[in-house]
């Protein structure tokens, strides 16, 4: 019992899914999502330029006048019918294949879709295996409902299949193995064909569930990206798409796509979490994408990234101490980097704040204990003419630190 002066402790009552949930940094990046003072390369946010406003406001408009029975409605909860007709043609021409009946739904957003797999299918200690690094979103629904998170190591191909090959030969046995095999969050590495073939060689062999997170893959600098694992494999595969990334973020939608006793579940769980994803940001996205507006976004959005992608690739060249080392990126947001001479990227944040330059530092990123000279940086939202002055800042920061090591 507790008395009107004494203040219940509710961090003691927290259950035990939720202890060492962490959840700081991605706290801290939407924290900054505002801040004008700051030049911030750490969250993985679009660029506004790239949100078309004024057709947003005219199909907003048109919308709320002459269809508020749907888009002001509460929806179907695998999503409005026409708007999956919408993503699965979309799916259908950008990776040759069509979702059969039952195989797609609408998320609020990938995050979603992760969240809904975890919860229906992951009982405390099961084992993923993920990328290390990875995207620390994933990790934390993972962990979540108290699953085993194994990393498996990363290089310029993608996942090293061949190194899960042998922990699987030796013992592991995953129910999920989460991937992001283009243009990957934080490292910008994509997985090459031949590793995609093994991997779904693998989870056939295993009899684990591949979820592949495309969150980046239509930002392709090149164009040119090798085939989903959905589509190689839609036996093994959940694919978990996102429009924040190409649309925008603020409606928070995206699909899941997979074998229909899968996604048939996903939207049971979703009856019990938000029951459906908000109607009228899912016809906006339908009249958009139907407008033709959708694919002249992302053209844009793409040379966009492109051109920041080199700039930041330049300043890094010019500002970042001896011995540094970094990817480099052919779509998507992400640079990411090992400092040298055992600097901890993390130690280092407060210095940042003080030079009014924001990074996010590896550690997070790995299930495990590593990860501590490594920094992403996200240069998608950073103004052309604030990347030099931003890398330099993060720079010196990095040569503070060697010169007092
Ligand atoms: C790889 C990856 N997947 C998924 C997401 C989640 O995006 P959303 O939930 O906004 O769709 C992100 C966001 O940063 C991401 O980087």
């Amino acid at each position: 019992m507790t008395t009107a002066m004494q203040r219940h402790n509710w961090d003691a009552d927290i259950a035990r899914r939720t202890q060492g949930l962490g959840g700081g940094e991605i706290t801290a990046i939407l924290a900054l999502a505002g801040a004008t003072d700051v030049i911030t390369f750490s969250g993985g946010f679009p660029a506004p330029e790239t949100f078309a406003t004024g057709v947003l406001a005219e199909i907003a408009q048109r919308l709320i006048t002459s269809d508020p029975a749907v888009a002001l409605q509460y929806s179907a909860t695998e999503g409005i019918a026409s708007v999956r007709d919408y993503v699965s043609g979309r799916l259908a021409s950008l990776e040759g294949r069509t979702p059969g009946d039952g195989e797609l739904m609408i998320t609020s957003g990938g995050i979603d879709c992760m969240e809904l797999l975890a919860k229906t299918y992951l009982d405390p200690g099961d084992q993923v295996v993920v990328e290390a690094p990875t995207y620390l979103g994933a990790i934390m629904a993972f962990r979540g409902y108290e699953a085993d998170v194994q990393g498996v190591p990363i290089d310029d191909d993608g996942l090293r299949v061949d190194v899960l090959g042998s922990r699987l030969a030796g013992g592991w046995r995953p129910k999920m193995l989460y991937t992001i095999p283009d243009f990957q969050n934080p490292s910008g590495r994509s997985m090459t064909l031949e590793r995609r073939q093994e991997l779904v060689a693998l989870a056939r062999k295993y009899g684990f569930m591949i979820l592949e997170d495309v969150a980046y893959r239509e930002l392709s600098f090149s164009g040119a990206v090798p085939p989903t694992l959905w589509a190689l494999a839609p036996d093994v595969t959940v694919q978990a798409g996102t429009f924040s990334k190409i649309f925008i973020p603020g409606f928070r939608l995206g699909w899941a796509a997979g074998p229909a006793e899968i996604i048939a579940r996903l939207v049971v769980a979703k009856q019990n979490s938000d029951q459906c994803s908000g109607a009228l940001g899912q016809r906006m996205l339908e009249e958009y994408g139907r407008g033709g507006h959708m694919a002249e976004q992302i053209v844009r959005a793409r040379a966009l990234y492109e051109r920041r992608a080199g700039l930041t690739g330049e300043a890094l060249a010019r500002h970042m101490p001896e011995g540094t080392t970094w990817t480099t990126p052919q779509g998507g947001f992400y640079y990411w980097l090992t400092a040298p001479g055992g600097v901890d990227t993390a130690a280092l944040s407060a210095a940042a704040r003080e030079k009014k330059v924001a990074y996010v530092p590896g550690r997070p990123f790995y299930p495990d204990d590593e990860g501590h000279a490594q920094i992403r940086i996200s240069y998608s939202r950073v103004d052309d003419e604030l990347i030099d002055e931003g890398i330099r800042r993060i720079g010196d920061v990095l040569k503070t630190a060697l010169e007092g090591k």
